[in-house]
């Protein structure tokens, strides 16, 4: 079996879910369920025996232990962080503790727990590292996509705690000879993503005849992965990725923001027309993030040739299925919805968002 950390997360649950679709090979997913961590997303998979959910921290080294003891995994692969720029901005501490911190844990727990392995199962142990673009920092316009070689430039809170755990990761590798695997990606979207995130917030705000808020100029670009993509390549980093090395995984689908928000208006307008009119009447700028990076874009050349992974979906097929995917699935949006969101969002836009 493999544990996952982090899967009941947007990323982390699709993983799972789409992991139990393809194969037998049951999953233990430990999540702290914070205000990212959903079990309705994982409702498909509740009564599957080959789910093993459980709800506890990465920074709980005791508990670590025991999970690795009592279900002895072939791999670990490594989701749990807090994600959101914007909440790094605010609070900078609890990217610190699970970001930095966790991951430390978890690779010490990793660690002891693959010294106990012996030949073929030590060899064949992983420890996959799900990490960002982010920490390569910002592009200008002509500048090339990020290469696995790209210097480390983090901007945001965020970026540098994950910037950090990379560290971590490589030096586990060198030093200990864990085998680790790292994958760097780009922006994920689809189905199951939370709402704070400028895709799922255009959506439920359009629906909802809100505004839709577009940091500064708009003009910031964003490199977009289909989810169900970015679950392929991990799979296929475990399976075929040479321990110790990272592999950036893109869409080769850069847009500005503007053209992301005219976009899902444009679908949703189309799925589901306003009588009202166009959704795009809704766009309203707002002041922009500090620090804002001004674009990201992946390199993912060193995947395809090495491993053969290529993203299936196309932006238009992909933003298609997740604006369908919201309009079919009200009741999930409805349910994190809740208290602390509407905090959140009173906090980050004022209350007339
Ligand atoms: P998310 O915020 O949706 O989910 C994070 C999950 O981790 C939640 O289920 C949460 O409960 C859990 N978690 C948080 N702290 C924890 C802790 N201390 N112990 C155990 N579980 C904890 O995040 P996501 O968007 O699914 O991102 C998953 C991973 O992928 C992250 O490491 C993120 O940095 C990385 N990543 C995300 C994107 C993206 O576009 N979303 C792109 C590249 C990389
Ligand atoms: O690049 C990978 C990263 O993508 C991941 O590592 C992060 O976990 C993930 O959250 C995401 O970070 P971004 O900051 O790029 O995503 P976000 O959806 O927050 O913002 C996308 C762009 O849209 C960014 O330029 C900021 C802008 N934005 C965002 C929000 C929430 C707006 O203009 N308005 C908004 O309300």
């Amino acid at each position: 079996m493999i544990l996952v950390t982090g899967g009941a997360g947007f990323i982390g649950g699709n993983f799972v879910l789409d992991w139990l679709a393809g194969r037998d090979e049951p999953v233990v997913n430990l999540d702290a369920l914070t205000y990212a961590g959903n079990l309705e997303t994982l409702a498909r998979v509740a009564s599957d025996p080959r789910h093993v959910f459980v709800h506890g921290d990465i920074c709980d080294r005791a508990r670590v232990d025991q999970l690795l003891a009592t279900h002895r995994p072939r791999a670990i692969v490594h989701f749990a962080a807090e994600s959101h720029v914007d909440r790094s901005i605010h609070g900078p501490g609890e990217f610190i503790r699970t970001n930095i911190e966790g991951t430390g844990i978890l690779l010490e727990a990793a660690r002891a727990y693959w010294n106990t392995l012996q030949g073929v199962a030590k060899e064949a142990f992983r420890f996959h590292h799900v990490s960002t673009d982010e920490v390569y920092g910002s592009l200008a316009a002509d500048d090339a996509p990020f290469t696995e070689d790209h210097p480390y430039q983090p901007n945001s809170p965020y970026a540098a705690s994950k910037a950090a755990s990379d560290h971590l990761v490589r030096a586990w590798f060198h030093t200990y000879g864990l085998p680790v695997v790292t994958t760097n990606c780009s922006n994920n979207y689809g189905p199951f993503h939370f709402p704070e995130k400028l895709i799922p917030l255009t959506i439920v705000n359009a629906l909802a005849g809100r505004a839709l808020p577009v940091y500064g100029d708009g003009l910031n670009v964003r490199d977009w992965l289909y989810v169900g993509d970015h679950c392929a390549a991990i799979r296929t980093v475990l399976e075929r990725g040479r321990p110790g090395e990272t592999y950036n995984i893109g869409g080769w689908n850069e847009k500005t923001n503007l053209d992301i928000v005219h976009t899902v208006c444009a679908r949703l307008d189309e799925l589901r027309p306003d009588a009202n009119g166009p959704r795009s009447r809704l766009i309203s700028f707002v002041a922009d993030r500090p620090g804002h990076d001004r674009r990201y874009a992946i390199d993912a050349r060193k995947i395809g040739r090495e491993l053969g992974w290529r993203p299936a979906e196309t932006f238009d097929s992909g933003i298609r299925r997740t604006v369908e995917w919201y309009l079919a699935n009200p009741g999930w949006v409805a349910n994190v919805q809740s208290g602390a969101y509407r905090d959140w969002v009173n906090k980050q836009y004022g209350a007339s968002t």
